[in-house]
């Protein structure tokens, strides 16, 4: 095992499974000690159990990530005991159901519920953790999606948002020696994924990828984190970094 961020924090949210669970366990082979943030108290405490397998600590906050006071008592109580934080990847969204279909029907109640977990809750929690980021000289990444490139639902609209609020905390969050990036999976082979789309429509759209039928993995977006946050990434900033196996531009419709 390399130990690049041994001694080093980082915090995932939605780290209860898929993605986030994949991007928390990549660290932790790293040597970094977690905080997991989901909302799903079963996930959590089974991401946490395979990391403290790994031999370091990991923290977990059963925290609602649409409701600003969560945030702010998650921030105050993690700067509360940690004074530097490294690595903040700001992973849990909504990606799945109604926020990725047709939004001739959505509320503007629902459509705000979907812009504050996707787009708004990522910078209250940066804000948040803002002291302890800033004297570890730490990183944000935004886990957005190829969705981004071409929103045709509330879901790639939320995404594009999001990589407008990455390239904001790079600008105003700079000063303090903060960067920020984004990532763009494409098409990755979840649990929840697989159960959205289902598997006659993945293998559809595995077989429509440049790369012929070959499915993105949780890990090939983990080991992006990993390189940005590493200190061979120390001056990528201000980007949005597609991991989509040359998918991006793809569009399909609604
Ligand atoms: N899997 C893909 O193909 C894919 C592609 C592009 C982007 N993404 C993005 O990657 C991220 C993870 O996707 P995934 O496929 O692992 O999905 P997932 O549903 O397994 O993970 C999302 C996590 O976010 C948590 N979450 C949702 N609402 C929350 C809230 N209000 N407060 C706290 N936690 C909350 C969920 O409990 C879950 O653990 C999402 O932001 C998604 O948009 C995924």
């Amino acid at each position: 095992m390399t130990a690049r961020f041994a001694g080093k924090i980082a915090v995932v949210t939605g780290g209860a499974a898929g993605l986030g669970r994949a991007i928390a366990l990549a660290f932790a082979r790293e040597g970094a000690d977690l905080i997991l943030v989901d909302i799903n108290e079963q996930g959590l405490s089974d991401t946490a159990a395979e990391i403290r397998a790994l031999g370091v600590n990991a923290e977990t906050y059963r925290v609602d990530l649409s409701v600003e006071a969560e945030i702010k008592a998650l921030g105050a109580d993690i700067l509360s005991k940690h004074d530097s934080v490294d690595v903040l990847v700001n992973n849990a969204g909504l990606a799945y159901n109604d926020i990725a279909r047709g939004f001739a029907d959505l509320s503007m109640e629902r459509w705000l519920y979907f812009f504050a977990i996707n787009s708004v809750s990522p910078v209250i929690l940066a804000l948040a953790l803002r002291p302890a980021l800033a004297k570890a000289k730490g990183v944000i990444i935004n886990q957005s999606s190829m969705a981004a490139n071409q929103p045709a639902t509330a879901y790639g609209i939320t995404k594009a948002t999001l990589n407008s609020m990455t390239y904001a905390l790079a600008n105003q969050l700079g000063g303090d020696g903060i960067r920020a990036n984004s990532v763009e999976p494409g098409i990755m082979e979840t649990t929840a994924s697989h159960d959205a789309l289902g598997e006659d429509k993945m293998v559809a759209l595995r077989s429509t990828q440049l790369m012929a039928n070959e499915g993105g993995t949780a890990d090939d977006i983990a080991n992006l984190h990993v390189f940005l946050a590493s200190p061979e990434g120390r001056f990528i900033n201000n980007e949005v970094i597609s991991c989509d196996g040359g998918n991006r531009m793809r569009g399909w419709r609604y």
